[in-house]
């Protein structure tokens, strides 16, 4: 590696572990794992993939209901848990999970997340979420979710208080001397937090993580979620059906960010589900396959509440009839502005459009071989789209192998990939400074 090799910017990918896949009906093929969701070597094994193809890391999402159970391959092992496994079964590639601000208190995450970075050795991440659905409030003592403007001012204080927590032993605090001091008590401080919604005296009862803090993602998208992200995010997860989408958010961001006064560089990491194989024909072949897996029923029922009228008489195998534009739309505008935009760029079959929805939802889909899929990451990551990718496979582990295999080595060829790790820490692989201690 030279000198001006190592000034070249690259790409970050992160994997996105779900299940069998980010594709529904993954779980549903003949040779899926999914009778192996409840053991940690499946995760250790991908993890172990992930970390072969040179990825920056490991994302597990997390909700706190357990979802339609009848339909799908969600959540299993509980992340923060399966992460302790899994990083000492890998030695480079970093650890994400999410952790909700609503649900959690700061010291409870401070003190998990804290742990988990001297497990690993500094790999760890965390996304800050505030979660979405009554369901989940209803685990969790409230009789419904907490409003939208609420759970952001929570989440804005209980990062401070987090944040704080990690703070609350200075790097050197730890003496180890038989004759005096364990740690300096003039080292270890409270934190003395007291705001609208937590009183933490501190110390956090961990001492400082090797990494000061673990690398702190976002993916808010409305705009106190974006506020939130400019104020402390030092990732983020993007949604972006194509590139003008990915564009508008990352030029969004980036100049919130400088208002905010941070004059540092944020990745953003837009989510890309990828279909690939050595001829678009097998790619488009693999699509296809998972979509027939779809049980039409309930993809119709699904289908019918995100556009508003009933479909469960519609041709699956011919095109999508012509849908009403968007101001006429009186629902959720978000899901149904991306299955106008669906309509208009790919003029799917219905079946096609349950199959995009049942993959990722509006995060942008890739389907080609592995120059097609380079030459299109290449492209939004040159133009203002993305500063690298939340790999999102339809199926796990053929899709990452698929991934690492055939599309890594294009990017690595074309040096936007690094082809070793250069550092050993989380923050390193991302180009993050460690945060001196407050
Ligand atoms: C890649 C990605 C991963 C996410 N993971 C989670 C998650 O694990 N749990 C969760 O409750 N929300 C998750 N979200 C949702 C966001 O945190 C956020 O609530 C959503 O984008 C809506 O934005 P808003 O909260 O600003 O309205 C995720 C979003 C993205 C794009």
């Amino acid at each position: 590696m030279t000198a001006s090799d190592s000034h070249q910017r690259m790409m970050h990918i992160n994997l996105f572990l779900m299940g069998c896949g980010h594709h529904r009906a993954a779980w549903r093929h003949p040779q899926s794992a999914v009778e192996q969701l409840g053991d940690i070597r499946y995760y250790e094994c991908l993890a172990q993939t992930a970390e072969r193809g040179k990825l920056d890391a490991v994302f597990f999402a997390d909700s706190n209901s357990a979802g339609n159970v009848s339909d799908g391959s969600w959540f299993y092992l509980e992340p923060l848990t399966a992460m302790a496994a899994m990083s000492r079964a890998t030695e480079k590639i970093g650890f994400i999970s999410t952790v909700s601000s609503t649900f959690y208190t700061p010291f409870h995450a401070a003190r998990l997340v804290a742990s988990l970075d001297h497990i690993s050795g500094g790999r760890i991440g965390w996304n800050v979420v505030t979660s979405m659905f009554d369901v989940e409030a209803r685990n969790h003592g409230y009789e419904a979710m907490p409003g939208h403007a609420e759970r952001y001012r929570r989440a804005d204080e209980f990062v401070q208080a987090v944040l704080g927590l990690w703070d609350s032993w200075a790097d050197d605090a730890l003496r180890f001397d038989r004759q005096g001091h364990y740690a300096d008590p003039a080292k270890v401080r409270p934190i003395n937090h007291q705001g609208e919604f937590f009183r933490v005296d501190g110390p956090l009862n961990v001492p400082r993580p090797v990494q000061g803090h673990p690398v702190l993602f976002q993916a808010g998208a409305s705009a106190p979620g974006r506020e939130l992200a400019a104020r402390c995010a030092e990732a983020i997860y993007a949604v972006a059906y194509d590139l003008p989408a990915a564009q508008s958010y990352y030029r969004d961001i980036k100049q919130r960010v400088k208002a905010a006064g941070r004059e540092v560089y944020v990745p953003i990491l837009p989510g890309l589900v990828t279909y690939v194989a050595p001829t678009e024909a097998e790619a488009k072949a693999k699509q296809r396959e998972l979509d027939e897996l779809l049980p039409a029923d309930a993809s119709l029922r699904q289908l019918a509440m995100f556009i508003g009228q009933d479909c469960s008489g519609w041709d699956l195998d011919a095109p999508v009839p012509t849908l009403p534009p968007l101001e006429e739309f009186s629902g959720p505008q978000g899901r149904y502005s991306t299955i106008l935009r669906i309509i208009e760029t790919e003029q799917p079959t219905l079946r096609q459009l349950l199959g995009r929805l049942a993959a990722g939802g509006g995060h942008c889909t890739m389907v080609g071989t592995p120059q097609q899929i380079a030459d299109k990451m290449e492209h939004w990551f040159r133009n203002e789209g993305a500063d690298g990718f939340n790999l999102m496979p339809p199926s796990l582990p053929g899709g990452i192998e698929d991934f690492i295999e055939q599309v890594v080595p294009v990017l690595q060829s074309r040096g936007l990939f690094r082809t070793e790790y250069q550092g050993s820490t989380l923050r390193e692989h991302l180009g993050l400074a460690r945060p001196d201690h407050r």
